[in-house]
């Protein structure tokens, strides 16, 4: 008997971080990806999750800079940006010792990679 109520405590508890976490307080259903731009999409994605601070000009961690566009197409076509913060094997896990990012700002940049990461 107990063990039944151990295991639905159990199973309640898992449901519960389940509808906590960032995908369903923010269904991709709700991402519009649509018609990116890197000046008022991508760039202000960048800063938030503070890649501008360690990829800067003046102090490009890992020599890494992400500051401006053309440095940023760089990683871009080396394909080392998106696999960094999809988590992909293959590429240091960005942003660092940090959560991953939002599934929402994953998709924004893999869209406007996917439309030939446009400077616009
Ligand atoms: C706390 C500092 C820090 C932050 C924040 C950070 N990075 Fe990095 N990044 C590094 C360091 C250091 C490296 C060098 C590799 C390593 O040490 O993991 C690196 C490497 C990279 C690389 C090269 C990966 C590879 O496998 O060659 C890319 C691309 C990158 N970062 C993009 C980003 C992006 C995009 C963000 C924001 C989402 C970000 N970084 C946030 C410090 C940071």
């Amino acid at each position: 008997m107990n063990k039944t109520i151990t295991l639905l405590l159990l199973l309640f508890f898992l449901a519960g971080c389940y509808y906590d976490n960032e995908e369903e307080l923010y269904p991709t259903t709700n991402c519009d990806t649509s018609d990116m731009s890197y000046s008022s999409n991508i760039l202000p994605i960048l800063q938030n999750y503070g890649c501008l601070t360690c990829h800067s000009n003046a102090n490009p961690q890992g020599s890494v800079d992400l500051e401006g566009y053309n440095d940023v197409t760089t990683w871009v076509n080396n394909e080392k940006l998106l696999k960094s913060i999809q988590h992909a094997p293959d590429a240091s896990n960005m942003p660092k010792s940090q959560a991953k990012m939002a599934e929402c700002d994953i998709n924004k940049i893999e869209a406007w990679i996917t439309n030939g990461a446009p400077n616009n």
